[in-house]
């Protein structure tokens, strides 16, 4: 008996002893695990003489129980300290201060502030965002908008074909935000007021092209949308945009395929030791091509010419984002660099507002 009594204060002792769970499982299967010590002890019962066994079987049984038990206590004992330990590791006191740093370090690109500011005049004027994909047809980015099948003007866009598909019609990267144009005549009835910002592509690169870059269209149709509403829209924006009282635009004729009549605008500047500024001086600085909307347009995106007319307009995100934050070279705009974010880039927080100041 006295050997029983031995292994029990030997099992106990290690059963307190036991630091966490797994320590706690070892000594479970040591005792009573398949070979355990008291699993052993209740084998050699076969062997006794029935009298023997009725004592020894009741001792060995009472003293399984009593280890079972004490790792049952000293399990849920560890369990509990476990759980203290990861709360007190885990905590989290909400009254601190936030970190400096944090959302005050990131940079909005420019060219993403003035796409929110573009938004934000449009907005204002009644215009809703309209988008397209970067790959595109060539039926959206040419045929539709009324460059005909080997018209020289397709030659003035440097495309970026892919190689034919199946069907051996080849799709591409668009080299302008135009066929969101035909991509909203298509889906919506006038009339429409949209503006399309988004990246374009076309093989060009130096220090004021680069591969890809952005544009944002705008597109009106009605039945009574004129080359009047045309200034006025585009006079609004740029006094807007480039947050002056007064704006002179000069309406150069031009040549678009999908406007006609088709026009360049330039606006009003003073250039000054390598600044510029608008609502003043002699100079004149194009930055947009605009028009009425073709007759063959509409047809091909299912308009009735006789019925309705419109305007449109196209302008490069990055030339007016250089122009207004007095950016020299477009090349780092797409070169990631943190230094030249942090020094041209905006405060997350800083949303553009026409109430509130643009880039205040
Ligand atoms: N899509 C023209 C380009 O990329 C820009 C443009 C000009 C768009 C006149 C228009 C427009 O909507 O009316 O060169």
């Amino acid at each position: 008996m006295s050997d029983l009594q031995t292994l029990e204060t030997e099992i106990l002792g290690q059963i307190s002893a036991a630091g966490d769970e797994p320590a706690l499982e070892s000594v479970r299967v040591a005792a009573l695990g398949k070979k355990g010590s008291v699993s052993a002890l209740l084998a050699t019962l076969g062997k006794m003489a029935p009298d023997e066994r009725k004592t020894a079987g009741a001792a060995i049984n009472a003293l399984k129980d009593r280890v079972a038990e004490a790792l049952a206590d000293r399990k849920t004992v560890l369990k509990g300290a476990a759980l203290e330990a990861r709360l007190a590791a885990e905590t989290l006191d909400v009254t601190l201060p936030v970190r400096s740093g944090g959302p005050d370090a990131g940079r909005i690109h420019p060219v993403s502030k003035v796409m929110e500011e573009l938004t934000e005049i449009f907005a204002d004027m009644g215009f809703s965002v309209a988008e397209g994909p970067d790959i595109e047809s060539d039926d959206y980015n040419f045929t539709k908008l009324n460059f005909p099948e080997g018209h020289p003007a397709r030659e003035m866009h440097d495309t970026f074909f892919f190689n034919p598909g199946a069907d051996g019609k080849r799709k591409l990267l668009r080299t302008h935000t135009s066929p969101v144009q035909v991509r909203t005549m298509l889906a919506q009835k006038p009339p429409i007021r949209v503006i399309c910002p988004g990246r374009t592509y076309r093989i060009d690169s130096d220090a004021t092209h680069t591969p890809q870059f952005h544009q944002v269209e705008g597109l009106v149709i009605d039945r009574t949308a004129n080359m009047g509403n045309l200034k006025w829209v585009l006079e609004e924006f740029c006094k807007a945009f480039f947050e002056v009282k007064n704006v002179k635009m000069r309406f150069r004729p031009s040549f678009f395929p999908f406007t006609e009549p088709s026009m360049e605008v330039d606006i009003q500047c003073r250039r000054q030791g390598g600044e510029i500024r608008f609502g003043e001086g002699e100079d004149w600085l194009e930055i947009l091509g605009c028009g009425m909307v073709h007759p063959n347009v509409l047809r091909n995106c299912g308009l009735d010419p006789e019925e309705f007319q419109g305007f449109a307009w196209g302008m490069g995100i990055d030339r007016i984002a250089m122009l207004k934050y007095g950016m020299p070279d477009l090349r780092p705009f797409f070169e990631a660099d943190v230094r030249w974010l942090s020094h041209y880039g905006f405060r997350p927080l800083d949303f553009p507002t026409l109430a509130g100041g643009l880039s205040a």
